[in-house]
């Protein structure tokens, strides 16, 4: 797709984001969080749901938990802009309608919020995905096993005719009740950047042997 007529399409997709009445979630929130960081990224991130931070500011992982979770992506090199950063839910799941309890999604919002989430697959075709906490990871997969057990690992998420490697990698807020900076499942999250980091270098590879092959070939040809 060329990317003038994606950058439309995608914006295409966060206005039907934003007038959503899918579920009753559209009653108390404030903002429809759609995306944050590049939609020119080659890594799409997805977390959970907005909290109350992110549904004032129409903005994911703006709140404290994102804060800790950039600082780590930062100590491994990366920036928000190297990412294009979604949820599963769209809208703040909250306890009450008066929005003070935030709470996880069911699996009925869930439900009625996935087909976005497709699309912004489909339509973003990221090189890689990275999952962020269990919610995520169990939406995209049907696996018994937590994060816990298989953060760091990758996977392969299939859409049409493509397989996308996906990492799943710890919410921030589990590191954060665990010690945050000072906590062993912070080590562990920046080794599971390093597997991100060891994947981008083997498309970088991959990249650069099918130019060469290109090369050669119109070298012959010529
Ligand atoms: N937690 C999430 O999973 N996503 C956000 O955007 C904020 C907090």
């Amino acid at each position: 797709m060329k990317e003038l007529n994606k950058e439309m399409e995608i914006e295409k997709l966060h206005a039907q984001m934003r007038r959503c009445n899918k579920c009753h979630l559209y009653k108390t929130r404030t903002s429809v969080v759609c995306f944050g960081g590049d939609y020119h990224a080659k890594i799409m991130m997805i977390g959970e749901a907005p909290g109350a931070n992110e549904d004032r500011e129409g903005e994911p992982f703006s709140g404290k938990t994102g804060k800790l979770l950039f600082e780590i992506f930062r100590e491994a090199g990366f920036k928000r802009e190297h990412f294009y950063i979604t949820n599963v839910l769209k809208c703040r799941p909250t306890k009450d309608n008066a929005g003070q309890i935030d709470r996880q999604p069911t699996m009925w919002e869930i439900d009625a919020c996935y087909h976005f989430l497709e699309k912004q697959i489909a339509l973003l075709r990221p090189k890689i995905i990275v999952t962020i906490g269990n919610t995520a990871l169990k939406t995209l997969f049907n696996t018994p096993l937590s994060i816990t057990k298989i953060h760091g690992r990758v996977m392969g998420f299939k859409q049409y005719e493509q397989l996308i490697p996906v990492i799943p990698m710890y919410h921030p807020s589990y590191i954060e009740r665990n010690g945050g900076h000072y906590s062993k499942q912070k080590r562990e999250m920046l080794e599971d950047i390093r597997v991100l980091i060891r994947i981008i270098k083997e498309l970088v590879k991959e990249k650069r042997e099918k130019k060469e092959k290109e090369n050669i070939e119109s070298y012959m040809n010529a």
